[in-house]
């Protein structure tokens, strides 16, 4: 088992979020990462430390004497620069292992654009960042319904980007359990992991499960890609990030996501979660 301090980036996020819970109060001590520490919530043994990817300096104070981080590529915009300045920074400081939460699509095509593309990018400069390393490329997560929270109470609708597609939707506990075991574990590294639930399901799936321990009946009516596009710009999306989640969802709604694999299982030891467990966790979050 890996010794020293664990740096967790994204620690207010929803990997980081959990990985932090994990760790939290166990032989490691851990570092956390945020713009705003003061956000990131207090748990035994977790130190929440101020860090931008875009401020080596900040890299470097949060880096010292650190053996292992979870790094996370930030969403909106992905920026492939702020991935290669942690790890330089990480490789200065002695480092010596890297987990990075990367995508499932990476490195697939969808109408001429290649899906996850900064994904790609930032996980080749893991591979050949001369630290231990794992890639961890999870399905599309359980908590990503929660955008729906609103649409649901105003009216009982659910939107359906992916027009039916069935994906191999993942709790993101899962994904933080298996980056706790890579970031501090004996495996043998140099790994790309996908990782997914244990069911492959729709939005109708999800909206049926809700429902059901909401209680209510919910409508699901398809978001084409056009009006998704729509959506974001009203909701002030940087336009690369826009066009690459477009990509990654028009793939998705191919049925380039119908993937299954047993890896969180093999790796923590048991199943995966279903997605109607992590709707019970977090029914209050939909007004149940
Ligand atoms: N959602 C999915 O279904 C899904 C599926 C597979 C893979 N992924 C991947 O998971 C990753 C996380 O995505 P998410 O949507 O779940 O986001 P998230 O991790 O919930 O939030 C983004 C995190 O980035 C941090 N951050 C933003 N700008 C930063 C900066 N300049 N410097 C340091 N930290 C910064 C934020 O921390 P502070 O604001 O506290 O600084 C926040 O913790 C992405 O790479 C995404 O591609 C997502």
């Amino acid at each position: 088992m890996l010794a020293g301090v664990i740096l967790v980036t994204g620690a207010t996020g929803a990997i980081g979020g959990n990985v932090l819970r994990l760790l939290a109060g166990g032989e490691h001590p851990v570092r956390a990462l945020s713009r705003t520490p003061s956000s990131v919530p207090t748990l035994s043994g977790v130190e929440a430390v101020q860090g931008d990817f875009t401020d080596p300096d900040s890299l470097r104070r949060a880096l010292d004497g650190v053996s292992a981080v979870l790094l996370v590529t930030v969403p909106n915009p992905p920026t492939v620069a702020h991935d290669v300045a942690l790890l330089d920074a990480a490789v200065s400081a002695g480092v010596r292992r890297v987990v990075k939460l990367s995508a499932i699509g990476t490195g697939e095509w969808w109408n001429g654009q290649l899906v996850g593309s900064w994904h790609q990018e930032t996980e080749d400069a893991v591979r050949g960042s001369g630290l231990d390393w794992t890639v961890l490329r999870p399905s599309t997560f359980a908590s990503n319904t929660l955008g729906w929270a609103r649409s649901i109470a105003v009216d009982g609708v659910v939107p359906d980007p992916v027009g039916g597609a069935r994906q191999g939707v993942i709790d993101p506990r899962d994904v933080a359990g298996v980056a706790v075991a890579e970031l501090v574990g004996d495996h043998s590294l140099g790994r790309t992991l996908t990782l997914t639930g244990p069911e492959l399901i729709s939005a109708a799936d999800q909206a049926e499960v809700l429902g059901r321990l909401l209680g209510r009946t919910l409508r699901v009516e398809d978001l084409p890609l056009p009006a998704m596009r729509g959506r974001m710009e009203e909701d002030g999306w940087d336009s690369t990030a826009m066009e690459l989640a477009v990509a990654g969802t028009g793939w998705a709604r191919s049925g380039g996501n119908a993937v299954l694999t047993r890896t969180v299982e093999e790796v923590l030891g048991r199943p995966a979660a279903t997605f109607e467990k992590w709707a019970v966790d977090h029914l209050s979050r939909f007004g149940g």
